[in-house]
């Protein structure tokens, strides 16, 4: 949550801030600010709203710095506004701070800071920062940024300036923050899309380290002020892959990478006989998984769970990430954990790997972000490889998990000596060429939509490896088109949501062709006897549903484990349509942020 950028080198800094915080802004956008030394001055603009509120603000047009740092906030401590915006000030304006995190412990020192006169302006937390690094300021402000840091407890990314220093100091401390190496310019940044036009050198800080930028040199402290010597990595996303490139948002576009991004998922991992993995597991010491996750990723868990119990018969349990940290759960030396991440920055997921660390389980990561903090710190893992996902709701990120679920779930059977189902493997190959199908019926599914848009509630019921399909197809309408809709096992609804249903209420079922027909066939009569509305993903060829329901997609018959894979793509397109019928812009919807860094 909360992006932050700062550049330093012979530029004009502004535009290169505002750049920044617009990539950055699915972080959060309730309100920007940055701040500039114009003339050995620090000069300040904040606004309440959207980056583009502060880029046509007439205030930046005087300031022609080239040192500055900005940020786009959402909020924790302290309605939006612009006075808690970011950045915040110590009492003699000389020193800007922009911070993502929290900082715990900032009751107490903000009552003494005010017993010290300082005068603190904002509700948020972040400001107590920049009064303790005043406090401390004798003329060198990296000294006295880590005396701050050594009082502050809780999570931060931060960068500061001082108006007579000719540096940034960036920090951080379980908020992700990285710094762009370029020529005679450096860039600091909450992720690579803010700064990746214009460098792919980038050196990744770790928690509790302080790095010291100037235009042409980078030095990193730890906390205690030891040096650390960092190497510069390269990345490989492009600039182009963070564009729209023709669609009208990122989670359209991101739909329709899907065929490809599953592809380099499945990239040099799979072969006619076998999986190939780099993770580090004793496939028959394991006898137990956990795995967890948050939000949209904690669905794809659900969907593992069902794949490597079918597939390997070991035991297999999915925690919320914030249940798992705090209920002491039993872990043990042959237990498997699993935590799966697009972002790999959720501190919830982050905390429960340190858990699971903690009480000596092998970990493994199913993270997108290459760099990132729970990619670095699992004991191995296998990285998504679906691209920069921008669209703050995750679509092209949680096909390619599953898909990545699906090859871990062979790995497992195939290095226990059991045989795999070649025809499996077939199938998965083929999984590109069946997403392109269903995203060939986006007119159609956007038909459907038209006629459900005014609709207040959804209830999406599916059943086996196909309910928490039903769970993230509810996710993804009520985040982005906030629309009240439940996910529920098909078989669930007569224990209770049965009771909503009435003419108003759209059912959407998957119920394809498999051992479960049946039974879903008499859970859909259930709902049209009470006259509510049914939307069917069903099999191709398949009259008797789609004379029964209102609304169908008939999907290819496919095998069960890759089934979630592609109905998925239905939910996310009936969602997307719905939103933006609705005028809603879902690559950005309201109180939500793509990287949830705060608990
Ligand atoms: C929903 C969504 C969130 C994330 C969740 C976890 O569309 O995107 O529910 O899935 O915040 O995020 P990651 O996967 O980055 O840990």
């Amino acid at each position: 949550m909360c992006g932050i950028v700062a550049y330093i080198g012979d530029k004009r800094a502004v535009p290169i801030l505002i750049y920044g915080l617009k990539k950055l802004e699915y972080r959060g956008y309730d309100s920007a600010g940055l701040a500039v030394i114009n003339n050995q001055k620090l000069e300040v603009v904040k606004k309440k709203g959207k980056v583009g509120e502060l880029a046509k603000s007439a205030e930046l047009k005087g300031l022609k710095g080239n040192i500055g740092i900005a940020h786009t906030r959402w909020a924790t401590h302290g309605e939006p506004s612009e006075l808690n915006a970011h950045p915040h000030l110590g009492c003699n304006g000389d020193i800007a701070i922009v911070h993502n995190g929290i900082i715990e412990n900032y009751q107490s020192l903000r009552s003494l800071l005010i017993g010290e006169g300082h005068k603190i302006s904002s509700e948020t937390d972040s400001e107590i920062v920049a009064h303790l690094i005043e406090k401390f300021y004798e003329g060198d402000l990296e000294k006295a940024v880590l005396q701050t840091l050594n009082l502050v407890e809780g999570a931060f990314g931060l960068a500061i300036i001082h108006e007579d220093k000719n540096e940034i100091i960036a920090a951080r401390k379980g908020s992700p923050l990285i710094i762009g190496v370029g020529k005679d310019e450096m860039f600091v940044a909450s992720d690579v899309s803010a700064i990746l036009k214009y460098t792919k050198e980038i050196i990744y800080l770790n928690d509790n380290e302080i790095a010291k930028i100037t235009k042409n040199k980078v030095s990193v402290k730890n906390i205690l002020g030891e040096k650390i010597n960092h190497k510069v990595e390269e990345v490989k996303w492009s600039a182009g892959q963070i564009e729209k490139n023709g669609f009208k948002h990122f989670m359209l576009k991101e739909i329709f990478e899907q065929p490809e991004s599953v592809q380099n998922t499945l990239r040099g991992r799979l072969y006619d006989d076998k999986v190939k993995l780099s993770v580090k597991i004793q496939p028959n010491k394991v006898d137990r998984i956990i795995i967890v996750a948050c939000g949209t990723s904690w669905h794809s868990a659900l969907i593992g769970k069902f794949l490597i119990e079918k597939l390997v018969r070991i035991p297999v349990e999915v925690d919320y990430a914030s249940e798992f940290r705090y209920r002491d759960p039993i872990v043990g030396k042959n237990n498997l954990v699993i935590v799966i991440s697009q972002s790999g920055e959720t501190a919830d997921t982050l905390a429960a790997l340190h858990e699971a660390k903690n009480k000596g389980a092998n970990t493994i990561g199913i993270v997108n972000t290459v760099g990132s903090t729970i990619a670095r710190e699992v004991d191995s893992g296998m990285f998504l490889h679906a691209g920069p996902e921008i669209g703050v709701a995750s679509t092209k990120a949680f096909t390619c998990q599953i898909t990545a679920l699906l090859l871990l779930a062979l790995y497992l059977k195939q290095e226990r000596n059991e045989p795999l189902d070649k025809k499996l493997l077939k199938e998965m190959k083929k999984l590109p060429q069946r997403i392109e199908k269903v995203l060939e019926y986006s007119d159609d599914i956007r038909k459907i939509a038209r006629k459900l848009s005014r609709c207040n509630d959804f209830l999406y019921l599916g059943r086996g490896i196909n309910f928490p399909v039903a769970l993230e197809g509810a996710l993804k309408l009520k985040e982005i088109s906030y629309i009240h809709a439940e996910g529920y096992p098909s078989a669930e609804m007569k224990h209770g949501p049965i009771a909503l249903v009435d003419e108003n209420l759209p059912s959407f079922f998957i119920a394809q062709k498999d051992k479960m027909y049946e039974k879903n066939l008499s859970n859909i009569e259930e709902v049209k006897a009470r006259k509510g509305k049914i939307i069917v993903l069903g099999t191709e060829g398949d009259q008797k549903i789609a004379q029964l329901a209102d609304y169908s997609i008939l999907l290819p018959q496919m095998c069960e484990e890759i089934s979630p894979i592609v109905n998925v793509v239905v939910m996310q397109l009936l969602a997307y349509h719905i939103a933006d019928l609705k005028k809603i812009n879902m690559d950005k919807p309201r109180n939500l942020a793509k990287s949830v860094t705060v608990e």
